[in-house]
């Protein structure tokens, strides 16, 4: 497996790099990169520390509300299913907020929910379901009820919420991306990357959504050149692709 270092911001990338050595004791960056190239598990700890897991359900209430209450509306009332792609969604928190929150708006409806990140440490985190209480804190208490079972301590999630989430490992700098979403969720990992792979990122995420499709970004996350990209701001962090021109006989050039 290949990693991008040099789109990830240098000062923190370096920053954490070296707080992992110095907790190995390694002298060097050469020492270091020979063990990451011959020892799969030490790769893997490497990405799993590089990459910040931070999250919760709900994270960001008001965006979410916004969420639900003004881009789920219009959407479902284009289009019945919807197809979403939470892209470096962690240990799973976000995309399942956005299924309990359709299992209320469109009861029973089959969604299509794809869910990736890079760290598969985290992606055995979100197949299992389990989180500590403190992940459920935006959650209201009726939510919890009805979606959480208490277990030793931790908050076991439903099958039936469980099971509408797809996952999948997915490097956002290096492989490809699907097409056709109505929504794109990508928050709070953009901040770790250079200006120009953000650009790259957000460009190939208009390229991915269907005309009228929406992106929501983190609530620090503002995209510049929107318009070069083919989006339009329809509110704090939320971005829609600009659908495509009515093609009528007039602007095709036809008569009659
Ligand atoms: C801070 S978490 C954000 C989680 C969630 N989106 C949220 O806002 O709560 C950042 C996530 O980005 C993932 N990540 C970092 N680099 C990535 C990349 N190149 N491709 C995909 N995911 C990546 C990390 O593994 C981590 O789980």
């Amino acid at each position: 497996m290949k990693l991008d270092l040099n789109s990830y911001k240098d000062s923190q990338l370096r920053r954490r790099i070296n707080a992992l050595m110095a907790r190995r004791k390694i002298k060097s960056y050469e020492a270091y990169f020979q063990i990451i190239s011959r020892d799969r598990q030490a790769f893997n700890d490497f990405v799993d520390y590089l990459t910040i897991n931070v999250t919760e359900f709900f994270r960001d209430v008001k965006a979410f509300h916004y969420l639900e209450h003004h881009v789920f509306p219009e959407l479902l009332a284009v289009k019945p299913l919807l197809k979403i792609w939470s892209a470096a969604c962690s240990n799973g928190a976000e995309p399942y907020s956005v299924a309990i929150i359709l299992n209320e708006l469109t009861p029973g409806r089959g969604h299509r929910i794809e869910a990736t990140d890079l760290d598969s440490n985290v992606l055995q985190i979100a197949e299992r379901g389990e989180y500590p209480a403190e992940l459920l804190r935006n959650l209201s208490p009726a939510r919890r009820e009805r979606y959480f079972r208490a277990e030793n301590g931790r908050y076991v999630l439903c099958s039936e919420i469980k099971k509408r989430v797809k996952f999948r490992r997915h490097d956002l700098l290096a492989d490809p991306y699907g097409q056709g979403y109505d929504l794109i969720i990508c928050r709070n990992v953009q901040i770790y990357f250079t200006k120009e792979a953000q650009w790259r990122v957000n460009s190939r995420f208009s390229q991915a959504l269907r005309p009228g499709g929406v992106l929501f970004l983190g609530a620090s996350e503002t995209i510049f050149n929107a318009t070069e990209l083919g989006l339009e701001r329809i509110a704090n962090s939320f971005y829609r692709r600009v659908p495509a021109p009515v093609r009528t006989k007039a602007s095709r050039g036809e008569v009659g």
